[in-house]
C-alpha cells in the first residue's frame, strides 16, 4: 500500500511535512492514482475569494481509480460481499471484475436515456447493489449524483429533484426495511408531479410489488441492465469537475446541495480510508451508513473500492430479524473493519447482551463510530463488549461539506482516546476561535471550530447559490472555514467534538436544521408560530422538542404532537419527527423578533441558574410562563 502512514513518528512527520509544503505534499500522494492527464498546478484559490480549486489542467475519472486499476491487478478479488433485509435472503458477491461490468452496464443505459456529462441524476432508492453500481455509473460518464436517502418524504425528494434539475430519478419499486415494506415508487410518483426536469425514471423491480408505471417515463431497469453492454470507456473529467451533489440541512433555509469534484474529492477519500482504517489485502471491512449520506459516499461508494478492498453492503437494519443482527452480519462475513455511528451503538447496548456473545466476533480488529460525539458508556462498551479490548476504536469526525475524515486516530496506529476524536490528518489545520473570532492558540482550550487552509475533499459550492455557500461557511470567521461544531482541545492536541453550536440538531447521526422543522410546522392551520430546539436523548443523542403557538388557546398538546408529526413525516420524512411538544402563549423573542431558542434549551434542560440575561428580550415575563408550562406537562 503506496505511501500508507504506518507509525506514530511518520504521522507527526507527513503531519509536519504537510503543513509545511501542502503542494508538495498533495503532489506525491496524487502521483499514485491514474490520471489520462497529469495537473498543472496542484492548489490554487483560497477562502477568501472562494474559488478554490486543486489539481487544474489534470484529467481522471474515479472509476477508473476505483475499479479499472484494480481489475487490472486482482480482477477475481471480491469488491462487494451483498447482505440482504432477510438474513435467509439471497446474497450476492461482486468481483472487481464484475462489478465493472455492472457499472459499465448501468453506464450504457444512462447514456441511453440521453443522460449526459454534467447532467444530473438522482437516485431514491434502499441499499441494493444498483444503488452503488448507478451512483459509480454516473462518475463513469460524468454525471452527476444526488442520492436522496430512503427515508425521505415526497415533498422531501421533489425539492432536492428541482433544486438540483435532475433528468432521471432512479428507484426501486418498494424497498425492505426490517419487517416493513417502503413504498419508493409511489413516493417517487407523487414527488414527480412537480418536477419538470425529469425525463426519465428508472425503476428496479426489487420486491416484486405492482406498482404503477407512467407510460412514456418510466421503464424498468432490470431489462434495460440486461440487455446494456458490459463496456464503457470512462469520461475523461476534468479535476474540478463536479462529481455529485448531495442535500445536508443547515440552520437556515431549505437543505443546501454541496457539490463536490472529482480528483480533490477521490484523493481525499482514498487517502482518509486508507490512513485511518489501516486495511490489510485479506480484510474484510463493513460500514453500516446508507449511501444516501455523506459517509455511505466517501466510505462505502468510493474510499474502499479507490483501495481496492473488499466490503460487505447491507441492506437491512440492525433489529431485524432482532438486535443481534449487526454481530451476526460481523460472523457471517469474518468482518475485520466495522464502522457504525453512536446511535446504533447505544440502541444496541440497550439490548440482551446474548444477542452479542451468540455472534463469533473474532475476526474483529479495527472499530469506527461516526456521526455524532460518542458518550463514556457507549464508547467503553463498543470496546469492551464488541472489540473484546483489542481493536482500536477510530472516533471520526467529518461532515458532508468536508467530503471526508479530517480527525480522527489512525487504527492501531495514533492513540485511541475514549470520545476524543483526537488528531487531524495530514494537511488539515483545525483552530479554535472564541465568540469574537479570536484564535485560541494555548492548550487546553475549547472554542468554535474552524479549518485554516482549503483540502481537497471540500465541497466547492452549494448547488447554484455560490453566495449561500460563503455566508453559510466563511463569512463567521473570515479567511477560515467555520464547521458549525464546538470542540475541546487537551493538552497534547487531541481533539474532542462537543457538538453542534449552531441550529443543527443531530438525531440518530442525522443532522436536521430546526429551521426547516419549524417551517414545516408553520405550515399547520392550527399552529400560528413555533421554535424548535434539540433535547438529549439517550439513544438518539439528541431529540426534537417543539415550543408551539397554537390557534386555539384550549389545544391539547399530545393531540398537536400528533397532528403536526403527520405534517413533518408528509414534508420531510419520519426522521425529523418531535418527541416533544409544549404548547406556549409565546415565544421568547429579541427585539429584533429573532426567536431565543438559546432560552428555550436552558429552559428545557432545566438549568435555569444559567439563562443568562434575559431582560433583553422583547417580552421577558414568557419565560416564567414557558416554565410553568413545562412543569405542568412532566
Ligand atoms: O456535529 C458533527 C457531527 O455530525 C455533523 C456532520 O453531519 P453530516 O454532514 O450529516 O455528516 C455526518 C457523517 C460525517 C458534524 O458537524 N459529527 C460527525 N462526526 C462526529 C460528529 N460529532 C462528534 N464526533 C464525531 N466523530
Amino acid at each position: 500500500m503506496k505511501y500508507r502512514i504506518e507509525s506514530k513518528a511518520q504521522y507527526q512527520t507527513f503531519y509536519n511535512n504537510s503543513l509545511e509544503d501542502r503542494e508538495a505534499y498533495w503532489s506525491e500522494r496524487a502521483e499514485t492514482y491514474e490520471w489520462f492527464k497529469k495537473w498543472d498546478k496542484v492548489q490554487s484559490g483560497n477562502f477568501n475569494e472562494l474559488n478554490v480549486k486543486w489539481f487544474e489542467g489534470g484529467q481522471t475519472n474515479i472509476t477508473v481509480n476505483a475499479l479499472d486499476r484494480h481489475v487490472k491487478n486482482h480482477p477475481n478479488k471480491t469488491a462487494i460481499l451483498w447482505e440482504p433485509n432477510d438474513p435467509n435472503g439471497e446474497t450476492k458477491t461482486f468481483t472487481y471484475k464484475e462489478l465493472l461490468e455492472e457499472v459499465n452496464r448501468f453506464a450504457n443505459v444512462l447514456k441511453d436515456q440521453g443522460v449526459q456529462k454534467g447532467d444530473r441524476v438522482c437516485f431514491y432508492m434502499s441499499m441494493v447493489p444498483e444503488l452503488l453500481t448507478g451512483v459509480l455509473a454516473c462518475a463513469r460518464i460524468g454525471a452527476v449524483h444526488s442520492v436522496v436517502f430512503g427515508g425521505f418524504s415526497a415533498k422531501a425528494l421533489a425539492g432536492r429533484v428541482i433544486d438540483c434539475e435532475a433528468k432521471v430519478v432512479v428507484t426501486n419499486d418498494q424497498a425492505y426495511r426490517g419487517s416493513k415494506t417502503i413504498e419508493l415508487k409511489e413516493i417517487t410518483n407523487e414527488a414527480l408531479k412537480e418536477c419538470a426536469s425529469v425525463k426519465s425514471v428508472l425503476c428496479l423491480r426489487h420486491t416484486g410489488a405492482k406498482v404503477e408505471m407512467i407510460e412514456g417515463r418510466d421503464l424498468w431497469l432490470n431489462d434495460l441492465l440486461r440487455s446494456a453492454s458490459t463496456e464503457c470507456d470512462p469520461e475523461k473529467m476534468n479535476s474540478e469537475d463536479p462529481l455529485f451533489i448531495l442535500y445536508t440541512s443547515g440552520s437556515t433555509g431549505k437543505p443546501k446541495g454541496l457539490q463536490h469534484t472529482t480528483a480533490g474529492y477521490m484523493l481525499w477519500a482514498a487517502e482518509t480510508f486508507k490512513n485511518i482504517f489501516q486495511m490489510g489485502d485479506d480484510d474484510i471491512y463493513w460500514c453500516s451508513a446508507d449511501i444516501g449520506w455523506i459517509t455511505g459516499h466517501s466510505y462505502i461508494a468510493y474510499g474502499p473500492l479507490l483501495n481496492g478492498n473488499t466490503q460487505v453492503m447491507f441492506e437491512g437494519i440492525p433489529t431485524y430479524p432482532d438486535s443481534g443482527r449487526f454481530w451476526d452480519v460481523i460472523e457471517k462475513y469474518k468482518v475485520s473493519h466495522f464502522y457504525t455511528a453512536p446511535t446504533a451503538i447505544r440502541a444496541l447496548q440497550a439490548c440482551d447482551i446474548e444477542l452479542v456473545n451468540r455472534a463469533d466476533l473474532s475476526s474483529l480488529k479495527v472499530l469506527g463510530t461516526v456521526g455524532e460525539p460518542i458518550n463514556v458508556e457507549a464508547w467503553t462498551w463498543y470496546n469492551e463488549e464488541i472489540g473484546k479490548k483489542k481493536c482500536p476504536i477510530v472516533d471520526t469526525w467529518w461532515q458532508t461539506e468536508t467530503g471526508g475524515i479530517m480527525i480522527s486516530s489512525l487504527a492501531g496506529v495514533t492513540e485511541s482516546i475514549p470520545c476524543f476524536a483526537t488528531l487531524p490528518q495530514p494537511a488539515i489545520k483545525p483552530v479554535l476561535v472564541d465568540t469574537d473570532g479570536r484564535e485560541i492558540q494555548s492548550n487546553p482550550a475549547e472554542g468554535n471550530l474552524c479549518i485554516e487552509f482549503p483540502w481537497p475533499g471540500m465541497a466547492r459550492t452549494i448547488y447554484g447559490d455560490h453566495e449561500r455557500y460563503r455566508q453559510t461557511y466563511f463569512s463567521t470567521y473570515p479567511g477560515k472555514y467555520f464547521t458549525g461544531d464546538g470542540a475541546k482541545r487537551d493538552a497534547d492536541g487531541n481533539y474532542r467534538i462537543t457538538g453542534r453550536v449552531d441550529d443543527v440538531v443531530n438525531i440518530s447521526g442525522h443532522r436536521i436544521g430546526t429551521a426547516e422543522v419549524e417551517d414545516a410546522i408553520d405550515e399547520h392551520e392550527s399552529i400560528v408560530e413555533s421554535a424548535v430546539i434539540g433535547i438529549p436523548h439517550e439513544i438518539k443523542g439528541e431529540a426534537l422538542m417543539g415550543f408551539m403557538i397554537p390557534t386555539n388557546k384550549d389545544a391539547n398538546s399530545k393531540e398537536i404532537l400528533k397532528k403536526v408529526n403527520e405534517l413533518i413525516t408528509e414534508e420531510i420524512g419520519p426522521i425529523a419527527k418531535l418527541d416533544r411538544a409544549i404548547i406556549v402563549p409565546e415565544l421568547p423573542k429579541t427585539r429584533s423578533g429573532k426567536i431565543m431558542r438559546r432560552v428555550l434549551r436552558k429552559i428545557a434542560s432545566n438549568e435555569l441558574d444559567s439563562l443568562g440575561d434575559t431582560s433583553t428580550l422583547l417580552n421577558p415575563e414568557i419565560v416564567d410562563v414557558i416554565i410553568e408550562a413545562m412543569r405542568s406537562e412532566s
